[in-house]
């Protein structure tokens, strides 16, 4: 059974570790936090529910790395949320520093984690886990794929009274107004979706996926956390399962859809070893058009990350 540690107890992080241990599939999880009091807080509220939800799953919260000895599975929430008005990009300045400094803590109590980034601006962030912790490409990714599909899946289901379940979808590219929903790649209970809907609507919840993180922004003042903490915490629950499920994350590309020594939101499969493999999807000139458009934006943050010279 394996040890994961969740970076950050904010609202991403204890969703993440709460949902996890529902899931019973981790012997425990370590939840830190430079505020130790709030991380040991969360953790002890999570472990109190465990006799009144039935899972096993212990929880520890901490801000002393020690604790973190030995993870199988870090995820890091670590940072600022952005607030209304903000882009993800704007985050860079404190969470690169962030981002660095934990990354650097953990590889010094765990010698070969998989890492599983979920601070933003996310492609950038995972850009800057994998330098600092010195892992293989495989070991390195970053959570918002999953997250962003999940977003347009449940908008289909509400303009087509379907379930969510019965919605399977693919979406590519950075985590940012300029991801890439691909309808082509989407069906309901195996019915492609464009047989299902008018394209002027398939158009409109397209549009509304790109800006369904600053949506929840408007309406809460923060970004969202019980859909994200969960996505990350189906990533864990698919690595230690050895699962080999296909998932939307943020890989790094080295030559893959064309493009090279970028993180960028692909389709992988995720397994023991982190990522097992990317898989490449024959892309019309349309979607390569648009998934080369959102490569661009996230080399331009990706500049600016490298002129911070951490
Ligand atoms: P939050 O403010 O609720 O929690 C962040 C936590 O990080 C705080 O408890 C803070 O004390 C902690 N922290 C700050 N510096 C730290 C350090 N050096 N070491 C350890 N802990 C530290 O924020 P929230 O809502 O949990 O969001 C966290 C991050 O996740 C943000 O950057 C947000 O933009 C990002 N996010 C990414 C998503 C994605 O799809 N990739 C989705 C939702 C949020
Ligand atoms: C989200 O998409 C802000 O990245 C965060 O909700």
């Amino acid at each position: 059974m394996s040890k994961v540690t969740v970076v950050g107890a904010g609202n991403v992080g204890a969703t993440c570790a709460n949902v996890l241990a529902h899931k019973d599939v981790v012997k425990e999880v370590v939840l830190l936090d430079i505020q130790g009091d709030l991380a040991r807080g969360k953790a002890l509220d999570s472990w109190q529910q465990a006799p009144i939800d039935y899972y096993s799953t212990a929880l520890t919260g901490t801000e002393d790395y020690a604790l973190t000895a030995d993870s199988d599975i870090v995820v890091i929430t670590a940072g600022v949320p952005r607030k209304p008005g903000m882009s993800r990009d704007d985050l860079i300045s404190t969470n690169a520093k962030i981002v660095n400094i934990v990354t650097e803590s953990i590889m010094k109590h765990s010698k070969n984690p998989i890492i599983i980034v979920v601070s933003n601006p996310l492609d950038v962030m995972t850009y800057a886990a994998y330098k600092a912790s010195g892992l293989d490409k495989t070991r390195v990714f970053g959570m918002a794929g999953i997250l962003d599909t999940a977003r347009y899946r449940a908008f289909l289901a509400t303009a087509l009274n379907v379930s969510p379940k019965d919605i399977q979808a693919v979406l590519m590219g950075g985590h940012g107004d300029t991801m890439v929903p691909l309808p082509r790649y989407t069906t309901v209970a195996g019915i492609p979706v464009t047989e299902m809907i008018d394209m002027s609507d398939l158009d409109a919840i397209v549009e509304r996926t790109k800006k369904g993180g600053g949506e929840l922004v408007k309406l809460m003042g923060t970004s969202a956390w019980y859909a994200p903490g969960a996505a990350a915490a189906q990533m864990v629950e698919t690595i230690v399962k050895d699962e080999n499920r296909i998932f939307p994350c943020c890989a790094l590309l080295e030559g893959e859809y064309g493009l090279k020594d970028i993180f960028l939101g692909v389709p992988v499969k995720l397994g023991k070893n982190g990522i097992e493999q990317v898989l490449e999807l024959q892309l019309n000139s349309d979607e390569k058009t648009l998934l080369n458009t959102s490569a661009e934006h996230v080399r331009s943050v990706m500049e600016v990350f490298e002129g911070m010279d951490i």
